[in-house]
């Protein structure tokens, strides 16, 4: 038992770092040190900080043994220093970052070698382990972000993902009553996502699919950007001040559109998701079309309610884990599939794609859930709550399996875009 959970920790830790580093192989130097966006740290720093953090949690928390490089945790603290900052910083140069991850990564197989996962915390279940892969996994999709927003010659490659044999539409109901969110029970949900509690939600209304580009351009060409009739005051004044037309990386061609995606310019692909939208852009496209954005609450009792059993699941499909025919997660393609590509994936009421392709915007802030306690550090998801972000649910076509479930809770502010972001529309049943 013990033996089996480490050695799922050990390949968990394996086909992570395989990821940071194709992410970080496929440039040079120069490319990993630049910043290619105020927004984006250098992704030699995104390599380093996971170091770091493993080296924190890992190999002195847990493992008890001395540091690796106690002289620059200072420079990898996210909260010291604001990722435009980061370039000017005196950090680790790609070769000196590498061996640094590779040094920690020694010694923390070591301490997993000898670890005894008792009911302390940290370490029942492999949760700091757990928390360090879901860390990496984390930046990784950051650094996929910063892939994408990166100008030059495509690095990346990934085969396109499957096509939906039947295409799917409309509108599901989803029955008002109780349903429990968020978890007590899954060893490595992270501090925000517990504990379990009940919520009582109305009956409602939920898109069967993702909002698709499609219907996003039928907005852009009703001259949706220029009426203020369906922004709220703050994304109007946000729309004007940031100037915003479309969502990002999409490119006016004439009468058409194109999209850049990750290096390549190609024509606007009008079934898949449409992605790179801020939360004030989807809020503006629901009330366009006379919807709206669903609550965090709605969306998990869509995505884990099985109305079978009155239960909820870990998964729209159960409780099993993402295989590649559930959803677009873990950087296999590299963008969203169209509507209907993932039967098996569906919830038990039809509701389609909840998880992978793209997060989705939901209307409610980044709160603690009732009982909720900061663990195993403040800076995770406390010092947020409150603060003026939105949630976002399911993961991304960008996001690993490990980093993502029915509980699990990102948020961002509302106008940022870079991510891989999309949503789709709820409504009040009248
Ligand atoms: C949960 C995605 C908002 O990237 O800021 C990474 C995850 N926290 N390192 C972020 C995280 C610390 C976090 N998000
Ligand atoms: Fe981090």
């Amino acid at each position: 038992m013990t033996q089996d959970l480490r050695l799922t920790i050990a390949a968990e830790l394996e086909r992570t770092r395989a990821r940071t580093a194709l992410l970080t192989d496929a440039v040079d130097d120069d490319d990993l040190t630049r910043q290619h966006s105020p927004l984006m740290s250098p992704l030699v720093w995104d390599l380093a900080h996971v170091g770091n953090q493993e080296e924190l949690w890992l190999v002195r928390d847990v493992g008890g043994r001395d540091p690796v490089r106690r002289d620059i945790d200072e420079l990898y603290d996210a909260f010291k220093h604001a990722r435009s900052d980061r370039p000017a910083l005196p950090l680790l140069d790609p070769r000196e970052a590498r061996a640094y991850v590779a040094q920690v990564r020694d010694k923390a197989l070591d301490v997993l070698d000898r670890v005894r996962f008792d009911n302390r915390p940290l370490v029942d279940g492999g949760f700091a382990f757990g928390m360090i892969v879901q860390h990496e996994q984390q930046h990784d999709e950051t650094m996929l972000a910063t892939h994408q927003l990166r100008l030059g010659s495509p690095v990346l490659t990934a085969p396109a993902p499957p096509s939906p044999e039947v295409p799917v539409g409309g509108e599901v109901f989803i029955p008002g009553g109780r349903f429990t969110m968020g978890t007590d029970t899954d060893a490595w949900a992270l501090d925000n996502e517990r504990p379990a509690h009940t919520v009582d939600v109305p009956a409602f209304f939920l898109d069967a699919a993702l909002v698709t580009n499609r219907a996003y351009l039928d907005f852009v060409s009703a001259g949706g950007y220029g009426d203020p009739r369906w922004w709220s005051a703050r994304g109007w004044a946000h729309r004007q001040e940031a100037g915003l037309a479309a969502p990002l990386h999409w490119i006016r061609d004439g009468d058409s559109w194109l999209s850049r995606v990750f290096g390549r310019v190609e024509a606007l692909r009008m079934d898949e998701p449409v992605v790179h939208v801020c939360f004030f852009e989807a809020e503006a496209y629901a009330a366009w079309a006379g919807k709206r954005l669903p609550t965090e609450a709605e969306w998990e009792k869509a995505a884990r309610w099985d109305p079978a059993t009155g239960r909820s699941r870990r998964y729209p499909w159960g409780d099993s884990s993402p295989g590649p025919a559930h959803a677009n997660l873990g950087q296999r393609h590299l963008r969203p599939a169209p509507a209907g590509a993932y039967p098996q994936g569906a919830s038990p009421l039809g509701v389609h794609q909840l998880i992978g392709d793209v997060w989705e915007w939901v209307s409610s802030g980044f709160e603690a859930y009732p009982g909720f306690s900061a663990f195993p550090y403040r800076e995770y998801s406390e010092v947020f709550f409150g603060g003026d972000y939105r949630v976002l649910r399911g993961g991304s076509f960008g996001t690993d399996p490990a980093a993502c479930r029915g509980t699990f809770r990102n948020w961002d502010h509302p106008i940022r875009r870079q991510i891989f972001s999309g949503f789709r529309c709820a409504r009040d049943v009248v």
